[in-house]
Formats: C-alpha cells, sequence, structure tokens
C-alpha cells in the first residue's frame, strides 16, 4: 500500500475516508449494569450510544490501525454511555486514546485483575498497556470524541467482559461522577 492521509474533524469525530460502525442501547444490553432500563431505552427509539470510525488499513501485523470514536452523552439508568469494552483479541497489544472534544473516563483491568480508571479530556492522551482490557464512557453532557491507534491485527474480543463484568461502574449520584463495586461482577 502507499502512504495516505484521512481526515479528522476535532469536533463531530468524522474521520475520512473511514468506515462507520454504530452501536444502539440493544448492542449494549448485556453490557448495562440495569438491564431494565436499557430495555425501556430500546422500546422507545433504541437510541444510538456510539459510532466509530475506521480508517481502512490492512489488519496484519506491522500496520497501524486507527479509528475515532464518539460517544453520545446520556445514561442507562444511572450508568453513563458506554462503550461494549474488550480485550484484544491479540492480548499482548497496546492502545493509545487520544481525546479531542468531551469528559470521560476509561476503565482498564489486566489479566490479574488489577483495574484502573483514567480521566478523558481535551488532549488527554491514555496509554492501554498490552493485556490490559478496555471500556470507555461519556460523562459529561457534550459528545465524548476520541482518537485510537492500535496494532491493526489486534482484534477484539467482546465476550470476556460481556460475561464478568468490570471490578467498578461509574454512575451519576447526586448529579456527580462516581464510581460504585459493581453488584454484579463475575469472576471467572
Ligand atoms: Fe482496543
Amino acid at each position: 500500500m502507499k502512504p495516505y492521509n484521512v481526515v479528522i474533524d476535532f469536533y463531530t469525530g468524522d474521520l475520512r475516508p473511514g468506515k462507520k460502525i454504530l452501536r444502539r442501547v440493544s448492542d449494549i444490553k448485556k453490557m448495562c449494569y440495569d438491564e431494565k432500563a436499557a430495555e425501556e431505552l430500546i422500546q422507545n427509539g433504541d437510541p444510538l450510544v456510539y459510532e466509530a470510525i475506521y480508517a481502512d488499513v490492512p489488519e496484519e501485523e506491522g500496520q497501524l490501525g486507527h479509528c475515532t470514536t464518539i460517544i453520545y452523552p446520556g445514561k442507562v439508568g444511572k450508568e453513563y454511555f458506554l462503550t461494549k469494552g474488550h480485550y484484544h483479541a491479540k492480548t499482548g497489544t497496546a492502545e493509545i486514546y487520544f481525546c479531542l472534544c468531551g469528559q470521560g473516563r476509561l476503565i482498564m483491568e489486566s489479566m490479574d485483575g488489577d483495574c484502573e480508571i483514567l480521566e478523558m479530556f481535551p488532549s488527554s492522551a491514555s496509554y492501554i498497556p498490552p493485556f490490559w482490557s478496555h471500556r470507555t464512557m461519556n460523562t459529561g453532557t457534550e459528545p465524548l470524541i476520541f482518537y485510537c491507534i492500535f496494532p491493526a491485527e489486534a482484534g477484539h474480543d467482546y465476550s470476556t467482559i460481556e460475561e464478568k463484568g468490570y471490578p467498578k461502574l461509574i454512575v451519576e449520584e447526586n448529579g456527580e461522577v462516581t464510581i460504585i463495586d459493581n453488584p454484579k461482577r463475575r469472576n471467572r
């Protein structure tokens, strides 16, 4: 392949040329703490939770995949809109999330159960080391937009997070961003 540019709009997250995937509440229902609240949202129009727009790069070792992600403001029950969360299928691969707009949190868990939460804000560049799963949440009132760079062969393992969840939840309590223990956490 030859070198080429994509153009990223910092304020909308649009990446061109790119391939867009959409995730609605129905796509993340199993990841939500309050599945009943998720079901009600699904019955009321199934709102869009996030979009990711991927640059066209071969999924091969040596290449760098990159995409933007736009998480819309909103909550399922008291839990902020979130991404599905994943380990990389090739677990020993890192990733960088560079925040362009909005406010959020990045929750990560290592394979031996260490959990870390970082703030995301415009100009923050979060490093996700190899072997750490990752999920993002929009804790603000505007879209949370970030740019991701990862080894193109990394792949996604969504099922581990879908089955066991994270040790912590990030929710709104009394108008504040609050971290609580996840009562639905399952240990493998
Ligand atoms: Fe990733």
